[in-house]
């Protein structure tokens, strides 16, 4: 369960800057989830950690210990892809005994290596079995057990539930939760679900043009996103472009432009300031009726049955911009589409961040 660190890490490729002076520590027994755009540099970021590319600048570090010169072999880490390739040819137990055997330990301690990892895995039963009978998930969990019968304690994931239904994603990552944190590892996963992120993450590492964007525990990523791009990235937010009105003992006002202004929370603001203005979806509702203030006249445009809530998407009145919500479904208030609604927010739920220097739209851009 060592602790990872790295120090101002940059990778190039050539004169593509994958890694840009990056500074990140994975605390012992960690879960940490990365999430990022294509392209941001997560799976490089992964394989320097591993050891199978190195840094062009900077050190990583386990437990103090600088790694740069060690070789993937020594670094006790298992770097698992989506396309976790087992051997074919080979059992369940053989494909877990390679990396023990290979490594020079007795048959008959890799074996007993290899029976408890499986049973780890609650796969005991299905040594014999050759990859291709077994399912999806199984075969995951076979890659698993293989990853930690080679003695790793770090291990990095990369999309390794990407191909998997839906259940079984949900049902293995709770598992592989559980084994990291029964046997003490450090994990590193990626993903580009956000609600897996979410829903096994102690933090998330926001990755963006090689750069981390933020790092933070779920719940405080979603009540206090850094950046614009951090709130939509993760979560989305409504984002109101606006003007700083007046700081008042209350709160600001923030003028939308034709006449619409709203109110927030915040105080720490200069007046005529450009700003955006970020509300989480699931902080905004919708009204038949104006509120005193943060009411935005609108229309719905699109509805959106999502399980648990309905998604709600508006496009306001007068001002340039829409604004979606999400109302619990079993609320018993209905609206459809077409029909003229107010989308209300309070000043205490909304952010505000300093207008980007290329516009709202360049920054939210995600390709
Ligand atoms: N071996 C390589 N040679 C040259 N460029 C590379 C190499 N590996 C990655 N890159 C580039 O480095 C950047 C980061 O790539 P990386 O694979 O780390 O992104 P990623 O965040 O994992 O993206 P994805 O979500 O698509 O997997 C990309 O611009 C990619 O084209
Ligand atoms: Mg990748």
């Amino acid at each position: 369960m060592p602790e990872i660190k790295l120090k101002n890490v940059t990778k190039k490729y050539g004169s593509l800057v994958a890694i840009d002076h990056l500074s990140l520590s994975i605390k012992n027994g960690e879960y940490m989830c990365v999430l990022g755009p294509t392209g941001a540099g997560k799976t490089t970021l992964l394989k320097l950690i591993a050891g199978v590319v190195r840094p062009t600048e900077g050190e990583i570090y386990s437990d103090g210990q600088s790694v740069n010169d060690l070789p993937p072999e020594e670094r006790g880490t298992a770097l698992m892809f989506q396309g976790f390739a087992l051997f074919p040819h080979l059992t369940v137990l053989d494909n877990i005994l390679f990396g023990p055997l290979s490594k020079g330990v007795r048959y008959k301690d890799a074996f007993k290596i290899g029976m408890d990892t499986l049973d780890m895995v609650k796969l005991g039963r299905r040594a014999r079995s050759y990859p291709a009978e077994l399912s999806g998930g199984m075969q995951q969990r076979v890659a698993l057990a293989r990853s930690l019968a080679s003695g790793a304690k770090t291990l990095l994931l990369d999309e390794p539930l990407g191909a998997l239904d839906a259940r079984l994603r949900t049902e293995l990552r709770r598992d592989i939760k559980t084994l990291v944190k029964d046997l003490d590892l450090t994990a590193v996963h990626i993903t580009h679900d956000q609600e897996e992120a979410v829903s096994i993450a102690d933090r998330i590492a926001l990755l963006r043009d090689g750069k981390i964007e933020q790092v933070d525990t779920p719940i405080d990523f979603y009540r206090h996103p850094k950046t614009i791009f951090a709130a939509h990235f993760l979560g989305g937010a409504n984002l109101l472009e606006g003007v700083v009105r007046r700081v008042t003992p209350e709160g600001s006002v923030i003028d939308l432009g034709r006449e619409i202004d709203v109110m927030v929370s915040f105080k720490d603001l200069k007046e005529g300031k450009l700003v955006v203005v970020g509300v989480r979806l699931e902080r905004t509702c919708l009204r038949r009726a104006a509120f005193r203030q943060n009411s935005l006249l609108g229309r719905v445009e699109a509805v959106r049955f999502l399980g648990e809530f309905i998604k709600y998407d508006v496009v306001l009145d007068r001002i340039e911009s829409a604004a979606s919500c999400k109302i619990p479904s079993k609320s018993p208030e209905k609206f459809g589409a077409g029909e003229k609604v107010y989308v209300h927010f309070n000043p205490d739920d909304c952010v505000v961040f300093p207008s980007p220097r290329l516009g709202l739209r360049k920054e939210i851009e995600v390709i």
